[in-house]
């Protein structure tokens, strides 16, 4: 079997079943994928590349199932909806029909049907049209919102879940019918065996539809919180902007076309997907297993808790800029300068000079991307440790002053060491997945 997208989220776990089903596998990927083993063989191939049937054709020999389970959510690094969704898969399944390929399986997404609006659903339904009409036997799957412990919707569906109150666009009544990651997996292993000629679409949905609120509450009852949250509805007018900042601070492609989406509704008859199975998939009450459910809690509150130390640690620094820049008096601060030694010239240098780094500090703890800023946690512990060992040695008695300015930095030093441990973005899985992972 040939197989795009064996590194996504889905497409790692439709590799993991068709291996353990014995399956030769010829896996295309971006990255190189890994060493080659137990029957699967890395083609390192990026779809930018592979726009015409000749560049397929030499990938084919000896492949009787091709699966398609490559796609992007966003158009960004210069990829584009049109090139990964629509002219590398038309080329590909060209390919595969001329080369007497026995099943083409593609994964296209609910939405892509008549009704259509959105640049991501257009270009699955004219890739998905395409091998419609084609001579080669073929499955198009349409999977709802995939739930998987390790996917990036997941935790994001999580973390809202833990929270106690929620202002969600529509006051979340929006219909979904979000599928199980194993549940979709199975069903591309299923069709990919199956023997039915033509082309088969058949939906991936849950047993059956939910709100948003509804999904949410589920997730929430599912990591053990016993009370419900609060759940009301944000006003029309703040919808966008919000969504937009929720797109921002969780980095997931949220945008006008996810709310569109959802006012739509995403739901489908789960009788033909059923019948792929061959059992019912799994609902929503099941998706957080109890083995998992002490750490998707804690996972979900730490995302929150990690946040709040974030925004506090900022918030400090650029208090402790504004009172230094003349809240608290200049007079003052160059008095107890003076106790370390710093006087005229130099000590106005310091007191301004330091005012302005804190205030850097404090918008470069609000603003930077995770994945810069463990620099930035690195410097502030040693800054602070800094001005620790400075006072203690010039102005010892903050350390029994009964309010603790001093005393206070332990907690903050531990709060810093914390950030800087595990402050970074998890990655959602391996860069390139091999067989041995
Ligand atoms: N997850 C969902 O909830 C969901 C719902 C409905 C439909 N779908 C569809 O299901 C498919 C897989 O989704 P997913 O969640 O598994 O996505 P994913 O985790 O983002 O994985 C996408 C895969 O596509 C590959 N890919 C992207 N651009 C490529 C390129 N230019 N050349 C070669 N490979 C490329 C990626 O390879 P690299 O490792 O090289 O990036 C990766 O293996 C997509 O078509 C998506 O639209 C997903």
């Amino acid at each position: 079997m040939l197989m795009t997208g064996s590194s996504g989220f889905i497409g790692a776990a439709v590799m993991a079943r068709l291996i353990a089903r014995g399956h030769r596998l010829r896996c295309t990927t971006r990255g190189g994928g890994g060493a080659d083993a137990d029957g699967v063989e890395f083609v390192r191939l990026d779809l930018q590349d592979a726009l015409t049937h000749e560049m397929w054709q030499r990938h084919l020999d000896d492949i009787d199932v091709v699966i398609n389970c490559a796609g992007i959510f966003e158009e960004r690094d210069g990829q584009t909806f049109s090139v990964v969704h629509e002219r590398a898969p038309k080329a590909l399944f060209e390919a595969s029909a001329r080369a007497r390929v026995r099943r083409v399986v593609q994964l296209s997404a609910l939405g892509a049907d008549d009704q259509a609006v959105s640049a991501f659903h257009l270009s699955k339904r004219a890739a998905d049209t395409h091998l419609a009409a084609l001579p080669v036997a073929s499955h198009i799957l349409y999977p709802s919102l995939v739930y998987g412990q390790a996917g990036d919707s997941a935790a994001l569906f999580r973390r809202l879940a833990a929270l106690p109150v929620l202002m969600l666009p529509g006051g979340g009544r929006q219909q979904v019918q979000p599928v199980h990651l194993d549940d979709v997996a199975e069903a591309v292993v299923c069709a990919a065996e199956a023997d039915s000629g033509g082309c088969r679409r058949v939906a991936l949905v849950g047993p059956r539809a939910v709100t948003v609120a509804g999904l949410l509450a589920s997730l929430r009852r599912g990591m053990g919180f016993r009370r419900p949250a609060f759940v009301g509805a944000l006003p029309t007018w703040l919808e966008r902007p919000a969504v937009a900042l929720g797109a921002r601070l969780t980095g997931f492609p949220l945008g006008a076309d996810a709310l569109s989406m959802l006012d739509r509704g995403s739901t489908a008859d789960p009788a033909p997907f059923i019948a792929l199975l061959g059992h019912p998939p799994r609902s929503v009450e099941s998706f957080v297993s109890p083995s998992e459910r002490s750490a998707e809690r804690a996972l979900a509150l730490l995302h929150w808790l990690l946040l709040l130390l974030r925004l506090s640690i900022a918030a400090l620094w650029i208090w402790t800029a504004v009172v230094s820049l003349g809240v608290y008096p200049v007079d003052a601060s160059l008095a107890l300068l003076a106790r370390v030694g710093a006087e005229g010239l130099f000590a106005h240098l310091l007191l301004y000079g330091a005012a302005a780094s804190d205030l850097a500090l404090g918008v470069l703890t609000l603003t930077l991307p995770a994945a810069m800023r463990r620099p930035l946690w690195a410097t502030q512990i040693a800054l602070i440790v800094f001005y620790s060992v400075v006072i203690t040695v010039a102005l010892p008695e903050f350390w029994l002053h009964p309010f603790g300015p001093l005393s206070k930095n332990l907690p903050l030093l531990a709060s810093l060491v914390l950030l800087l441990l595990i402050d970074t973005p998890t990655p959602r899985r391996p860069a390139t997945w091999t067989t041995r992972h």
